[in-house]
């Protein structure tokens, strides 16, 4: 396997040309989707054609460091979804988005929170990077604890995307979080 970074429980790789599948069953849950599109899974086409395409390129574009990366459970193997730790397609490589997209089966097992921990750990101390950001609706409140659980600030709010006015709770708009570098030392350093 082609290990990009591994936590205590879950072990992380780049995506390959033959895990559409993966990412086609993931988003086919509609409780995975549903503060994505309302529930709606995602075209396997589109998976095939674009997804998972930008997801390679990104490796190339970013030499392996930067993207969407598979999250197995160590003990077993199996797949429970990808975290994104990726700057804007014409950004600075020095402020990147965390997310994170899990199957069902995984939650509340804090995956998500441990996943994203050690990825703000390999960015700061590795890549680089000065700004982690995370953005999500105001009422998904299972990825804002994630980000509040990880020490990250409260920034902003931020208009629904035309695309995803039809999603429950979008009247609510959304919500940026973000931590800096001096943040995240503060916060590993012993008080
Ligand atoms: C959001 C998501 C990643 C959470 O993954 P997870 O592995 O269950 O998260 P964790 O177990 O690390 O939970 C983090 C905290 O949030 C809490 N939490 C999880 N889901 C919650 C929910 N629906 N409502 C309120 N709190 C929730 C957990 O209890 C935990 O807090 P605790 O440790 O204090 O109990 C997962 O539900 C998911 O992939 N959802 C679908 C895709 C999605 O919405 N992604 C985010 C888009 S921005």
């Amino acid at each position: 396997m082609d290990t990009y970074l591994e936590t205590g429980r879950l072990a992380l790789r780049r995506f390959t040309a033959d895990d559409a599948d993966l990412l086609i069953e993931l988003d086919s849950d509609p409780a995975v989707m549903r503060y994505l599109t309302g529930g709606d899974p995602t075209a396997p086409e589109l998976v095939r054609e674009r997804y998972l395409p930008n997801i390679l390129a990104g490796y190339e574009k970013w030499g392996g460091d930067l993207g969407l990366f598979a999250a197995h459970e160590k003990d077993g193997g199996a797949f429970i979804g990808w975290f994104i730790l990726r700057p804007e397609p014409e950004g600075p490589l020095d402020e990147v988005e965390l997310g994170y997209r899990l199957r069902q089966a995984a939650w509340g097992r804090g995956y998500a929170t441990e996943g994203s921990r050690a990825l703000l750990g390999k960015a700061f101390t590795e890549l680089g990077v000065r700004t982690v950001w995370a953005e999500t609706m105001s009422v998904n409140h299972g990825s804002r604890n994630i980000m509040e659980k990880l020490d990250m600030t409260l920034t902003d709010t931020i208009p629904t995307p035309s695309d995803m006015e039809m999603v429950e709770g979008s009247e609510h708009g959304g919500v940026r979080y973000e931590i800096t570098k001096e943040q995240w030392e503060q916060q590993e350093t012993p008080r």
